[in-house]
């Protein structure tokens, strides 16, 4: 489906190769997340002086938001290789050894989706982050026996939507953790009109505000809208993306003003009209529209947080005042005192 791609899809091959064709490669390419570029520049300065590897890093945060962009922007910056796998990638304890062994001094390690590694890979990651060496078994049975490799310094770079799913003795040992956050649409601004130039696409300032103010605070999500509109401002325009070009071009993809989709508008109409607002658990959620329950949590679930459409309490999620205002609907008061739905998250 259409909008599937826009918000959730992304592993299309044309999404992938617009990712790395517009992907920074710089901390000054990098826009928004000034905190974060502040700190980092200081960590690398500093590690670079030293002539020492720099710290493990954690990044977390929804997707989209240049995870994987400042792990590759850190390699740059520090003059090393990266070497790129992901938690689900790595089965067995094995696989991370061969691929620790192979590691060169000052290489950064980046472990995408990092929460999902097995027990027995993170413990191998334990003595590797702290001591840099790992315990290799070899053989089987009475002949086997652990053999001790001592590994070069390096930088494990771990990425994650979903910090609160990492085991505290992983999280202990990254010595930076950075959380990115949702981009304001003026710094969406910056990198739809960095993305306009790269991708020879003529754009007004205003035409590109409004899909700045429409990608949900994500880099990922305004690269993707530029190219929609780019298509329907050659289509229905002389290909220049004015703001009347990106409000219809975006209102076609169904798109609203806030940036939500059709996925959204579902979620939050079942929400009001199913469960009276809320309390629903998660699972309950997905089954009665149809929707991964990861997918919602992930995606859908941050931006709605963010805008304060949505709560999560213990008994589930809530839908606020605001989300009737939006859908211009009136919360039915006493329903609301009646719906008890006692659900897990
Ligand atoms: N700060 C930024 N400045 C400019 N472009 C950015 C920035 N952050 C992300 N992007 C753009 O957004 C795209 C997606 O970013 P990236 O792949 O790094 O996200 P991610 O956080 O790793 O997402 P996921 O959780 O899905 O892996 C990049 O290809 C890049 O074009
Ligand atoms: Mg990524």
């Amino acid at each position: 489906m259409e909008e599937e791609r826009l918000i959730a899809g992304g592993l299309r091959s044309e999404d992938i190769e617009l990712e790395t064709s517009l992907r920074p490669r710089s901390l000054r390419e990098y826009y928004g997340q000034s905190k974060v570029k502040e700190s980092l520049s200081i960590y690398i300065n500093a590690a670079l002086r030293r002539h020492d590897a720099l710290d493990h890093m954690l990044l977390y945060g929804p997707p989209g938001l240049g995870k994987t962009c400042l792990a590759g922007i850190v390699a740059a910056e520090m003059g090393q290789n990266i070497r790129i796998t992901s938690g689900p990638a790595i089965d067995r304890a094995g696989d991370l050894a061969s691929i620790l062994v192979k590691l060169e001094p000052g290489d950064i390690l980046f472990i995408d989706e990092i929460h999902r590694l097995s027990h027995a890979v993170e413990e191998v990651l334990y003595s590797a982050m702290e001591d840099f060496e790992i315990d290799l078994m070899t053989g089987k049975g009475p002949t086997a026996r652990s053999m001790r490799i001592a590994l070069p310094k390096f930088t494990l770079v771990g990425a994650t939507t979903r910090a609160g799913m990492l085991s505290a003795p992983l999280r202990d040992r990254f010595g930076i953790i950075f959380r990115l956050e949702m981009y304001s649409p003026e710094e969406l601004c910056q990198i739809v009109s960095r993305s306009a130039h790269l991708l020879n696409v003529k754009a007004e300032p205003d035409g590109m505000l409004e899909i700045a103010r429409r990608s949900r605070g994500t880099p990922r999500i305004a690269n993707r809208m530029l190219k929609r509109v780019r298509d329907y401002a050659q289509v229905k325009g002389n290909g220049c993306i004015t703001e009347e070009i990106a409000r219809e071009g975006l209102d076609m993809l169904d798109v609203d003003q806030l940036g939500l989709d059709r996925v959204d508008r579902t979620l939050l109409l079942t929400m009001m009209d199913k469960f009276g607002g809320g309390p629903v658990g998660l699972d309950t959620l997905a089954a009665s529209t149809g929707e991964d329950a990861n997918t919602i949590e992930d995606v859908y679930e941050p931006y709605l947080l963010q805008l304060g459409f949505i709560q999560r309490t213990p008994r589930g999620r809530v839908c606020t005042p605001l989300v009737y205002e939006h859908m211009g609907r009136v919360k039915p008061e006493s329903l609301a005192a009646e719906e008890d739905k006692d659900e897990n998250e």
